[in-house]
């Protein structure tokens, strides 16, 4: 019997880079579906960045035009294998090959041709999945395509497609001029309505929504929520078309690359049965960035995106008071500049008890969640989350707003039976994360017998991809037999 095949389609990817947790889920889940027996190859774009570390260890595949719309371009394949995945590699240094990886004018373009490169690739290869699946919205018109522009072939329309949507927030919202011009379709999907979004505009995440047989999203509260006016970011009515088709599926963690025990930036590795040793690592990076090195005061982690979505308004209203407390935290992270100033001016304000590195730091981010007590996360929304399974696996309690990804795998501290394996509060107010903060500290520093038993908890849940990707495989059977 031939392997079920599928094609996973990303703009971003572990090993090779990343912003977010989109790319934890493309470096770990299809490695997990190849284990699991599946043929599992990812196409992404070759980044600068890629261009500089690891062009050399990348083979070559194939170059053919890409046209459509106003894009007349060439595309160069390259490709390595990693774990038993191909990743597939499409260069176009023009739209590729600059600092960041997006937020660019040009954006509809370069992911317009991404996703017709991305399809010529499976004519270059003759290689016709029994599934693609496709991740936010840099992908999300993949589906429409391929029955639309790619349609003359058999082969594109017997594919089976999945969309995956880890961030609503991010649509791919462009002027409606782009659908011809970016995908090289007829304005006539726009006057219809398929692919119109706002006045004036189209959105490629609805076309994914509308087109692929099944949509997911990270979390099964997340599936619920973005029905919702409140968290449907004005899509609500057309993921309600799509309802029944509609399936949250949790991430989990690459835990080859997170492992405490093994973990290579960590001073002193440890598990549960070694716990005491996590305490090596809360002294060290006391020491790295010249907090007094005590290893009784709570140590506060946060490594993450710095923006309004990860609830950090809600945090720095109630700073000073926190900072009040017999604590200290450490921060990773960049972003909004309102936030980074924030965070600047503790840092100055309170040089004791506040540290605060501006940037994106893989080793460092490591040295956080072993060396930290608690993992501060107050997110206003959350797709999942990949922090605070990491911090769990890690020993180090999460602090979490109920919201998407965050209820599904954290479990709120029941003092009656010294459950749990975090803290978490619901309302949307500064005031009821400082009263979540208040009965964390004083679990901590009163009842360390409770917390050693959530930690206990925490690092013996599994946050592994084994069930998650059972459901993928499940979802691809139902729709491609
Ligand atoms: P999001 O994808 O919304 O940013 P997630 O929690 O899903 O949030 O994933 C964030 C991922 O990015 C985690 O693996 C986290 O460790 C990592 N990360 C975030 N900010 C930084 C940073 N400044 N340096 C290193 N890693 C970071
Ligand atoms: C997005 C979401 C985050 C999720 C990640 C991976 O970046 O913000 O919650 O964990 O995608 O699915």
């Amino acid at each position: 019997m031939t392997k079920k095949s599928v094609l996973f389609v990303a703009s971003e990817g572990l090993p090779f880079i990343k912003t977010g947790g989109l790319a934890d889920v493309i470096g770990s889940l299809p490695k997990e579906l190849a284990r699991q027996g599946l043929d599992v190859r990812v196409v992404m774009p070759l980044y600068l960045k890629m261009a500089i570390n690891n062009h050399n260890d990348f083979d070559y595949v194939s170059s053919y035009d890409v046209r459509a719309g106003d894009i007349q371009s060439m595309a160069n394949v390259y490709s390595q294998v990693v774990d038993g995945v191909t990743f597939y590699f499409i260069e176009h240094r023009d739209f590729f090959e600059r600092d960041e990886l997006y937020g660019y004018d040009d954006d509809a373009m370069r992911f317009g041709f991404f996703q017709h490169a991305t399809c010529r690739l499976l004519e270059a290869l003759n290689f016709f999945p029994n599934v693609i699946h496709t991740h936010d919205w840099h992908t999300a018109a993949i589906p429409f395509l391929c029955r639309t522009f790619y349609s003359y072939r058999e082969e594109f329309r017997a594919i089976k497609q999945v969309f995956t949507i880890h961030n609503l927030a991010f649509q791919g919202i462009f002027h409606e001029h782009y659908l011809w011009a970016a995908l090289g379709m007829d304005h006539g999907y726009y006057r219809d309505g398929v692919a119109r979004f706002h006045d004036d505009c189209i959105s490629f995440m609805k076309l994914g929504v509308l087109y692929a047989d099944k949509v997911t999203t990270v979390s099964e509260t997340y599936a619920k929520e973005i029905l919702t006016e409140e968290f449907g970011e004005n899509m609500q009515h057309v993921l309600e078309l799509r309802r029944h088709d509609l399936v949250g599926i949790v991430n989990g963690i690459d835990y080859d690359t997170w492992n405490s025990k093994t973990d290579q930036y960590l001073v002193k590795n440890y598990d549960l049965s070694t716990i005491a040793d996590k305490k090596a690592n809360k002294l060290a990076l006391q020491a790295q960035f010249g907090l007094p090195q005590d290893e009784n005061v709570i140590l506060i982690g946060i490594v993450s995106r710095l923006t309004w979505q990860k609830g950090f308004y809600l945090m720095t209203e109630v700073l000073s008071h926190l900072l009040q407390a017999h604590v200290q935290f450490v921060i990773l992270g960049n972003g909004e500049s309102d936030i980074e100033n924030a965070f600047h001016h503790f840092k100055s304000a309170y040089p004791e008890k506040f540290a605060f590195y501006r940037g994106y730091n893989e080793p460092l981010a490591h040295q956080i969640y072993a060396a930290s007590d608690l993992f501060l996360m107050p997110s206003m929304f959350e797709p999942c989350g990949i922090s605070q399974l990491i911090s769990m696996h890690y020993g180090t309690l999460p602090l979490v707003r109920e919201t998407g990804g965050l209820v599904d795998t954290v479990t709120p501290y029941n003092i009656e039976n010294k459950s749990g394996t975090g803290f978490s509060f619901g309302g949307r107010d500064a005031y009821s994360m400082k009263q979540v903060y208040d009965l964390a500290l004083q679990t901590y520093y009163d009842r360390p017998e409770d917390w050693q038993a959530m930690i206990q908890q925490a690092m013996e849940r599994d946050f592994s991809w084994t069930a998650s990707a059972e459901k993928y495989i499940w979802l691809y059977r139902e729709i491609s037999g």
